[in-house]
């Protein structure tokens, strides 16, 4: 079997008394998307914050592509390839989609050698930018300032960036929150496709999408993982059923 590319041992978080992280186990294998689920306040977030680096665990470690990353802040982790979109505010509104493809391709190949270059016409910029925006549906929006996205294509320009930056993982917390049921579609079946490129950690609340999308879910509640297993496997757990799914069927 591959090893994971995201490997999470005995994760520890509180908050005061708080343990909003309750020594969590958890991987992520090249090829999956591993659903998080879980009620409001069952430490989703926090986990995430924890991955990608802005929050510190009290114990426990992550692995990233076999190295240990735990001591890692938000930047080198995402140089080494840990995506983690939404909830960014890394776009910049003014600037065209593409110029903020351009942007993280850019941060990407280390800008120093190209400091008297114009961006705008440097091609080694452009066509990698182009064909992330490509790559997400986004090509004929490519000239257009940010602002005037709607808020599905911005979701998809976040995706062009994090492929543009080289992403190996992705960590999507809430990436159906506030779309409609098209652009929830029109998501769900990108997902489905992109997670060839890399693997995805999904933190959903929409069922019908974490559903049809999931190789794997885990059931977090307290702070702990109750369940991990296929979505039959989930769907059929007594003490899942009990903790949440109840309400949703
Ligand atoms: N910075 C913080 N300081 C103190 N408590 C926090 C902090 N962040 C989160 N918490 C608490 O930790 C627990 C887990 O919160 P978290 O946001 O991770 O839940 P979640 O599963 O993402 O919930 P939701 O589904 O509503 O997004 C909650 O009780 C929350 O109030
Ligand atoms: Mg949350």
């Amino acid at each position: 079997m591959a090893e994971p590319v995201l490997q999470i041992s005995n994760l520890v978080k509180s908050f005061g008394a708080l343990r909003a992280t309750d020594d969590v186990t958890l991987d992520l294998y090249p090829g999956e998307i591993h659903a998080l689920i879980g009620p409001n306040g069952a430490g989703k977030s926090t986990l995430i914050h924890q991955i990608c680096g802005t929050h510190a665990p009290n114990s426990g470690t992550i692995r990233f592509m076999g190295e240990d990353i735990t001591q890692l802040g938000v930047a080198a982790r995402a140089r080494k390839g840990l995506g983690r979109t939404f909830q960014i505010s890394s776009i910049a509104p003014e600037f065209s989609a593409l110029r903020n493809v351009m942007l993280a391709v850019q941060a990407r190949q280390g800008s120093s050698f190209r400091f008297f270059k114009p961006v705008r016409s440097d091609k080694s910029l452009t066509e990698p930018a182009m064909a992330a925006l490509e790559r997400v549906g986004l090509a004929s929006r490519a000239t257009l300032p940010v602002a005037e996205l709607s808020h599905g294509e911005r979701r998809q320009l976040e995706i062009a960036i994090a492929l543009a930056l080289g992403s190996r993982a992705f960590l999507l917390d809430e990436p159906m929150a506030g779309m409609g049921p098209e652009g929830s579609r029109a998501l769900t079946s990108f997902l489905a496709d992109l997670k060839q490129e890399a693997p995805i950690l999904l933190v959903e609340h929409d069922m019908d999408a974490v559903f049809a999308l999931a190789d794997r879910i885990s059931v977090l509640v307290y702070g702990k993982i109750i369940a991990t297993g296929s979505v039959e496997d989930i769907r059929r757990d007594p003490a899942v059923r009990t903790a949440y799914l109840g309400d949703h069927d």
